[in-house]
C-alpha cells in the first residue's frame, strides 16, 4: 500500500472510489475532498465504520480543504457535474474545466509528486486541463475512460456469448465519447478471435451499445450518471500504480507522436506502474480502425480548442 490516496469529489463516483480504495487497502490513509460542507466528512465517517466489518485498516478522512490530503501519492479527480438525460459529455465542458483547473492547482500546491487520475468529464479535455494547471509531466496525469468502456464492451460480449467475462480480452481506444473505437481485431475469447464466435450483426450491435453505454445508464437514472463501473475503473488503474503491476490498460494519455498524433489526450494502450504512465503501447490498426481513431481525435480536439487555459 502507499501512504495516501486522495479522491477529490465525494459524489457518486468519488465516494464509491474511496470505498473501493479502502476495501482494497491501497493506501494507509484515504482522503475525500469536496466543496459540499459536511458531505465528505459524513460519508468518510460512515465508510470508516464499514472497516471493522469489511476488515480493512485504511483510515478514511473527509475534508473541505486540502490540508489533510498533503503529500498524497495518488489523487483521483472526480469533482464536477455529471450528465443528465439529453446531455452530452461535452455539455459539461465549461463548468467542469473551471472545477478541474482549481482542483489541479491545489494538487500541485499540496501534493507536488502525486500521480493524477482524472475521471471528470469530458474526460480527455479534463485531462488536458489537469495537466496544464498542475504542470505535471504526462507520466503523472492519466485519464480513466478506456478501462470503463472496455469493461462495458466485455460485459456485453460475455452476456451475448454466455461465457465468463474473465475469458474476454478486448480494448476500446479513442476519446471517451460516441466516437470511441472498440477494436474488434483485438477482441478474443481465451485467444479465439471473437469474429469466429459471434456473427457480425451481433458484434456490430454490441459495439454500438458500448458506444452509448453511458447514455443508456443516464436514461435509466435520470438524475445522474454511472458510478459503480467508473469507480471500479479508476481503482483498477490506482491498483496497477500502487502495486507496480505494469498492467497494459487503455488509458487517456497525452500523445507526443504515438499513433501519428500529438498534443492531445486520447485513449490508447498504456503500461501502468509505480511511476504512473510508463509506456504507450503502439499496436497495428486496420485501415478502418485508424480512420475511426483519427475521427475520435478530432472530436477531442474541438472541445480542447474551446477550453481556455
Ligand atoms: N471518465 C468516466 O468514464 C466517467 C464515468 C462516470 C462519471 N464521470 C464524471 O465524473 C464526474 C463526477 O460524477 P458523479 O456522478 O460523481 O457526480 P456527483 O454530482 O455525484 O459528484 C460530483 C461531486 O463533485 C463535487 N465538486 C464540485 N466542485 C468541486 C470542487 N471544486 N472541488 C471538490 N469537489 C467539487 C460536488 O460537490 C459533488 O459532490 C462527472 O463529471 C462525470 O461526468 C466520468
Amino acid at each position: 500500500m502507499v501512504n495516501k490516496i486522495t479522491v477529490v469529489g465525494a459524489g457518486n463516483v468519488g465516494a464509491t472510489t474511496a470505498q473501493r480504495v479502502a476495501e482494497k487497502e491501497l493506501a494507509r490513509t484515504v482522503v475525500m475532498v469536496d466543496v459540499a460542507e459536511g458531505i465528505p466528512q459524513g460519508k468518510g465517517l460512515d465508510q470508516l465504520q464499514s472497516g471493522p466489518i469489511e476488515g480493512f485498516d485504511s483510515r478514511i478522512i473527509g475534508s473541505n480543504g486540502y490540508d489533510e490530503s498533503k503529500n498524497s501519492d495518488i489523487v483521483i479527480i472526480t469533482a464536477g457535474i455529471a450528465r443528465k438525460p439529453g446531455m452530452s459529455r461535452d455539455d459539461l465542458l465549461n463548468t467542469n474545466a473551471g472545477i478541474v483547473k482549481q482542483v489541479a492547482e491545489q494538487v500541485k500546491a499540496t501534493s507536488p509528486n502525486a500521480i493524477i487520475i482524472v475521471v471528470s468529464n469530458p474526460l480527455d479535455v479534463m485531462c488536458y486541463v489537469a495537466m496544464k494547471a498542475s504542470g505535471f509531466p504526462r507520466e503523472r496525469v492519466i485519464g480513466m475512460a478506456g478501462v470503463l468502456d472496455t469493461a462495458r464492451y466485455r460485459a456485453f460480449l460475455a452476456e451475448a456469448m454466455d461465457v465468463s467475462i474473465k475469458d474476454i480480452q478486448a480494448m476500446v481506444l479513442g476519446g471517451h465519447g460516441d466516437t470511441m473505437v472498440p477494436l474488434i481485431s483485438y477482441t478474443s475469447v481465451s485467444g479465439i478471435p471473437v469474429t469466429q464466435l459471434l456473427a457480425k450483426d451481433k458484434l456490430d450491435a454490441i459495439v454500438d451499445r458500448t458506444r452509448n453505454g453511458g447514455a443508456e445508464i443516464v436514461k435509466h437514472l435520470k438524475t445522474g450518471s454511472a458510478y459503480y463501473a467508473p469507480s471500479a475503473g479508476a481503482v483498477q488503474m490506482a491498483e496497477a500504480i500502487v502495486n507496480d503491476q505494469k498492467r497494459i490498460l487503455p488509458c487517456a494519455v497525452w500523445l507526443t507522436g504515438e499513433y501519428g498524433m500529438k498534443d492531445l489526450f486520447l485513449g490508447v494502450p498504456a503500461k501502468l506502474g509505480r511511476k504512473g504512465m510508463e509506456k504507450v503501447i503502439e499496436v497495428e490498426l486496420t485501415k478502418d480502425e485508424r480512420a475511426a481513431l483519427e475521427k475520435s481525435a478530432e472530436a477531442v480536439r474541438e472541445p480542447m480548442r474551446a477550453v481556455k487555459m
